[in-house]
């Protein structure tokens, strides 16, 4: 398993950049009352952060801009204790951006299409959610022209052991590689296919025409841009990515695949255990995720997820 710091025990004590503090200012000038209750916890190596002492649902514009400026900086945060329906959820993740909708309708949650559900759970003879998605290094909905932003899970029945979801820092993965294969790397494009990719997969039912239709070959910068924070990061995955754009097929894939390799070794990974009431937000532009399985004769899961969308990657 990965030896990340985890957002149980962050080693890191309050927000020590200068983005995080400037907005941490601006709340508290703006809103006191909410200021002093929030505390964002870091960890020490800048990946990852801990939100506390907040509902973001009742935020108010100063309270929310710092949790933005911590998802930004931190890449992956976690506001623990949340307490919402499933429309305040809604209506508190549309706050960062307009919601993606799903590709597949079979486990959105009825009347809130923007939620899928993620669950072990049966009810009237009927399976609420997908069950032991989304395992393997991927960064969510990457083969779109416009990949998500943001990913937003809840845990609403968390077990007490397994089913954490891990994270992979693109961001210091890049900066870490030597200046060489910076170079060699520049200007490359990872071609994605999810058609293919779901061809391959026995367990789910072939795409309808229209469902193809949503879903076109793209291809994407291999090092990419952070839009706020200007900094450049790896995006690559698994699963749909086809190979690279003028490349041999095999040697494209097997570039991307030590790539991935590199860039999810245990210093570049962050492991979140779920607590009932977390909410967790990740950057889907410069970070990799995957989740991991549990005991699921013994326990239950239920999660909501959410998706925020994003720009054209550069
Ligand atoms: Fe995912």
């Amino acid at each position: 398993m990965p030896t990340g710091t985890g957002f149980a025990s962050p080693t890191g004590a309050e927000a020590t950049t200068g983005g995080i503090e400037t907005a941490m200012q601006a709340a508290a000038i703006l809103a006191p009352a909410g200021a002093e209750q929030l505390k964002i916890a870091p960890n020490a190596n800048g990946f990852g952060a801990e939100i506390t002492g907040i509902q973001l649902k009742d935020a108010d514009a100063a309270t929310f801009a710092a949790v933005e400026a911590a998802f930004n900086r931190y890449s992956v945060v976690c506001l623990r204790d949340q307490r919402m329906t499933p429309p305040e959820l809604r209506d508190t993740i549309k706050r960062f951006g307009p919601l993606e909708t799903h590709t597949l309708l079979q486990y959105t949650l009825p009347g809130i299409p923007e939620i899928y559900v993620l669950a072990n759970i049966e009810e009237n003879g009927r399976q609420i959610g997908a069950h032991n998605e989304g395992i393997g290094w991927h960064t969510d909905l990457s083969y779109k022209e416009k990949p998500v932003m943001m990913t937003a899970l809840y845990g609403l029945i968390c077990p007490p052991e397994g089913a954490d979801t891990l994270f992979a820092d693109m961001t210091l993965a890049y900066e870490a590689l030597p200046e060489d294969e910076k170079r060699r790397l520049d200007g490359l494009r990872i071609h994605h296919s999810y058609q293919s990719w779901m061809a391959t997969r026995a367990d789910r039912a072939p795409l309808t025409e229209a469902q193809k239709a949503l879903t076109p070959d793209v291809k994407h910068p291999l090092i990419r841009t952070h839009p706020v924070t200007k900094r450049k990061s790896l995006f690559i995955g698994t699963g749909t990515v086809w190979g690279i754009d003028g490349m041999d097929r095999a040697e494209g894939k097997a570039l991307v695949d030590r790539l991935v390799e590199y860039a999810t070794e245990p210093r570049f990974q962050l492991a979140h255990k779920w607590r009932e009431g977390d909410l967790v937000l990740w950057d889907n532009r410069c970070t990799l995720h995957t989740g991991t399985l549990f005991d699921d004769q013994k326990y239950k899961r239920h999660i909501h997820r959410m998706m925020v969308k994003g720009d054209l990657p550069f």
